[in-house]
């Protein structure tokens, strides 16, 4: 189990970092409805969670047993890479160092695994990911043209593909 203590920008939190649970899925698909237009469903996420190829990390308030995650990240590994899948925090716990404990805590889990690179897409309208990303060492190494469609947008955006070492 991983821990630590934030500053953001409202009131610090701590959080604690850890694997998730099957208990935890019907807030995960919430985390990702709040942070995505196309949202999954209670069973798609787990599918994916209960997928050996997977794995999912979630990130609790400290010391409140029984509390809901408030953001998780979803990493899918193939040999010695890896792509992190999705990752989300509650939007009333955003800005307090949730995401990236939960990308240090992946990069620490699949560094210990041996994996040597870690991918992952985002589009390239969304800022705050790119920060995030940029801030962890995430390169970008390429791009796919209209590759977002959304309803708010004429035309489909491109996603940036990013990439970091973790040897
Ligand atoms: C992107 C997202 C996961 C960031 O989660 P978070 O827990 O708020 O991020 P953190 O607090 O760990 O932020 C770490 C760093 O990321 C960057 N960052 C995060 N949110 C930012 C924002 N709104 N604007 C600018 N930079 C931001 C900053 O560099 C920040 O460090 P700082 O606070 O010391 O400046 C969150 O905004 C979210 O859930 N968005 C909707 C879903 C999404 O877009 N996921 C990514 C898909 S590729």
């Amino acid at each position: 189990m991983l821990g630590g203590a934030f500053k953001g920008l409202r009131k610090p939190v701590s959080l604690v970092v850890e694997d998730a649970e099957e208990g935890d899925v019907s807030h995960l698909a919430d985390i990702h409805r709040e942070g995505f237009t196309q949202a999954w469903s209670d069973g798609e996420l787990a599918k994916l969670i209960a997928n050996d190829s997977y794995f999912c990390l979630v990130a609790r308030e400290k010391g409140k047993s029984g509390k809901p995650p408030s953001a998780f990240v979803l990493v899918r590994t193939a040999a010695d890479e890896a792509e992190v899948i999705t990752i989300a925090t509650r939007k009333s716990v955003r800005r307090k160092g949730a995401a990236r404990q939960l990308l240090d805590a992946a990069v620490r889990k699949l560094q210990a695994d041996r994996a040597i690179s870690l991918f992952l897409e985002v589009d390239e309208n969304n800022d705050p990911a790119i920060s995030l990303y940029r801030k962890l060492g995430f390169k970008t190494v390429g791009e796919r043209k209209g590759y977002y469609a959304s309803q708010d947008r004429e035309k489909p955006s491109t996603a940036l593909v990013m990439q970091r070492d973790l040897g």
